[in-house]
């Protein structure tokens, strides 16, 4: 696969990254993750913005990262993936520096890195399963920072626990999934912990309040006690990669009659109405 890095666009194996990177040394560094649908980047402009908005939350010395739109869809024609569904990865890093806590020197070029791969999507319809488990990451979760361990923990739990998705709980409340967003139905309406720092401000997660709005769909954004996620209607995840899916089962029980409901049902269509007229 061909991948860019800092300025050039080469095979991934003859990308070498530097042992003073602080992406390496110290996680310094954001990421996107954005889906292509046939050479066309969801919200493109929205995850690029989200990026410049972490960057700029580190203090990055930048000032723009707009370049990376058409290197994003010239990634996706030089690996001739414009008929297929893909996904483009980017990341930036502080750049490479002596090790130190404190900044390296403003001049510093940082690490720009951007890959793609061909994605396959689950095409799950029945819904998958979810874990809970306790929300131990910083509180600036609204930085999609690189730091991921305590997201790649919980996952990991999720998935030894035979289920699909990992649901953080942080005082007895909901925040979001280890790769998702999570919203849940209650009395006819969608309810959604806020976009605070305590959880990304996902761009599917706008998207499907978007459409809400449209389609006159009661939204609440508040918060969501741990015990109200087991008296749901209905319980879903969203994400880039999973779009919406119905969480049928949360640790080992039902959530209402353990299938899809209908508003996830009918999310999930007007979602994919949406890809469909791209
Ligand atoms: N994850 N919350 C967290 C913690 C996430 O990592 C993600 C995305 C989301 C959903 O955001 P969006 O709708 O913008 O993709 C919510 C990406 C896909 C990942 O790390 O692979």
């Amino acid at each position: 696969m061909i991948s860019y890095f800092n300025g050039q666009f080469l095979q991934q194996k003859d990308i070498a990254i530097s042992p003073n990177d602080r992406g390496f040394l110290m996680g310094d560094g954001v990421y996107e993750v954005i889906r292509s649908y046939h050479g066309h980047l969801f919200e493109l402009d929205a995850h690029i913005e989200r990026l410049c908005d972490g960057a700029k939350a580190l203090q990055f010395n930048f000032s723009t990262f707009n370049e990376l739109k058409d290197i994003a869809g010239q990634l996706i024609l030089k690996n001739k993936l414009a008929q297929q569904d893909a996904t483009v990865y980017i990341q930036v890093t502080r750049g490479v520096a002596k090790r130190s806590h404190k900044f390296p020197p403003s001049d510093t070029p940082l690490t720009i890195y951007a890959s793609v791969k061909k994605f396959t999507p689950s095409h799950i319809t029945n819904g998958i399963s979810a874990t809970l488990y306790p929300d131990a990451r910083w509180e600036r979760c609204n930085i999609k920072s690189i730091n991921l361990i305590v997201n790649s923990m919980a996952h990991q739990y999720a998935i030894d626990s035979g289920t699909q998705e990992a649901i953080f709980i942080r005082n007895g409340y909901l925040t979001e999934g280890a790769h998702t967003n999570v919203l849940m139905v209650k009395n006819k309406t969608i309810m959604t912990p806020p976009a605070t720092n305590f959880i990304l401000d996902g761009i599917t997660r706008k998207v499907v309040l978007s459409i809400c709005h449209i389609h006159n769909i009661p939204v609440k954004e508040c918060s969501i006690a741990e015990k109200e996620l087991f008296d749901a209607d209905e319980l879903m995840i969203v994400g880039t990669t999973v779009e919406i899916l119905s969480v049928i089962m949360l640790n080992n029980q039902p959530i209402n009659d353990g299938k899809p409901g209908p508003f996830t049902i009918k999310l999930q269509r007007l979602f994919h109405d949406i890809i469909k007229r791209q």
